[in-house]
């Protein structure tokens, strides 16, 4: 291995998540407009031999860990092909997805085949009125059988992601608790992030970390920190003090942990980010197509040595990046 991908402040990139598509097939309020989404020109996608071209000169400059996001990464065709190619990449140590997992009960014994083991699982609600409410479509049932499936074909410790909006999601936070505990998953409460193409963000409706962890305590289990909680992940951890397993809660908003960034994206048009929030970005598509290894390797350096320190979503500077959440990736 050449050297690491280490950025102006120290930070040693070693994940990257890739997002496959930028369709979705259904319409979180926070993230998609209800109608007239705008997606990207077919033309315009990496194929699955561009992903791994790109993926294995990532791994040669130190990337072992992958995610796979969207959109909705199921309603890319073939999904688990492109999961066995980057699976059979040496030096790929983590492969994770994350879906809505209404496409489950079709995808997830050939994504179990294919070699995948993690999944995180985006569901906000176990009430069908509320996720129509929230997603715009009635999928719920859909979800709920995928997600059986995907026990059936073999995943353990499934993660669940539950999207935290303030006067929204409020009914919804100890149930889904309740739900994860009982069925070994690992929730994992997510602080609103103003990544929605509408605007609809504001600080008044965030609920925060603390709070939501203080409620879970006080109605489902004593928390208590994670004994092992990795100070790089940017979750933060809890277990119940009863052994009923863990919790965590990404707290972008209200301790932001960007010190500990270790992770760049790709976008399903061949750009590389270094940040969620990241204004420019590194178009790496030409290198990809018809350059050489080093080209796209001095794409990725580039990229890493132009990272900011850090997000402003607390200051007045912040500006929303210019590309909505369901086209970066999450
Ligand atoms: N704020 C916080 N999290 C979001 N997600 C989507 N939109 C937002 C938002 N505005 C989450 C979803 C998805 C993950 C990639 O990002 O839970 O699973
Ligand atoms: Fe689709 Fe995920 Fe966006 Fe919901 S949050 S609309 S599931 S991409």
């Amino acid at each position: 291995m050449t050297a690491p991908l280490i950025d102006s402040f120290a930070r040693v990139h070693d994940s990257l998540r890739i997002s496959v598509t930028d369709r979705c097939n259904i319409r979180c309020f926070y993230c998609m407009p209800e109608e007239g989404v705008k997606f990207m020109p077919r033309e315009e996608i990496l194929s699955f031999e561009d992903i791994e071209r790109f993926v294995r000169v990532a791994v040669s400059l130190g990337v072992n860990k992958l995610r796979i996001t969207g959109g909705e990464p199921l309603v890319r065709r073939n999904l688990p092909d492109l999961i066995a190619r980057l699976h059979a990449v040496p030096g790929v140590q983590d492969l994770a997805l994350t879906t809505n997992a209404v496409l489950l009960e079709e995808f997830a014994q050939p994504l179990y085949d294919a070699g995948l083991r993690r999944l995180n699982i985006h569901l906000d609600t176990l009430d069908r009125e509320r996720f129509l409410k929230i997603t715009r479509r009635d999928d719920l049932p859909k979800v709920m059988s995928g997600i059986a499936t995907a026990q059936k074909a073999g995943f353990r410790k499934i993660k669940i992601n539950i999207v935290a909006v303030k006067n929204l999601i409020e009914p919804d936070i100890v149930p889904m608790a309740k739900y994860c505990r009982e069925n070994g998953f690992e929730p994992r409460y997510i602080e609103f992030m103003p990544l929605d193409s509408q605007e609809l963000w504001g600080k008044s409706r965030v609920l925060s970390a603390d709070e939501m962890a203080a409620l879970i305590s006080k109605e489902v289990g004593e928390l208590v920190e994670a004994p092992d909680r990795d100070p790089r992940a940017p979750a933060t951890d809890y277990v119940y003090a009863d052994g009923g397993g863990r919790v965590g809660f990404i707290a972008s908003v209200t301790k932001p942990f960007c010190m500990n960034c270790n992770r760049l994206r790709l976008t399903s048009d061949g750009k590389i980010r270094y940040c969620l929030f990241a204004i420019e970005e590194t178009d790496v598509k030409q290198q990809i197509r018809t350059g050489t290894g080093d080209d796209i390797a001095a794409a990725i350096r580039g990229c890493v040595a132009a990272k900011w320190v850090g997000h402003e979503i607390n200051s007045a500077k912040f500006v929303p990046p210019p590309r909505p959440m369901y086209s970066i990736g999450g």
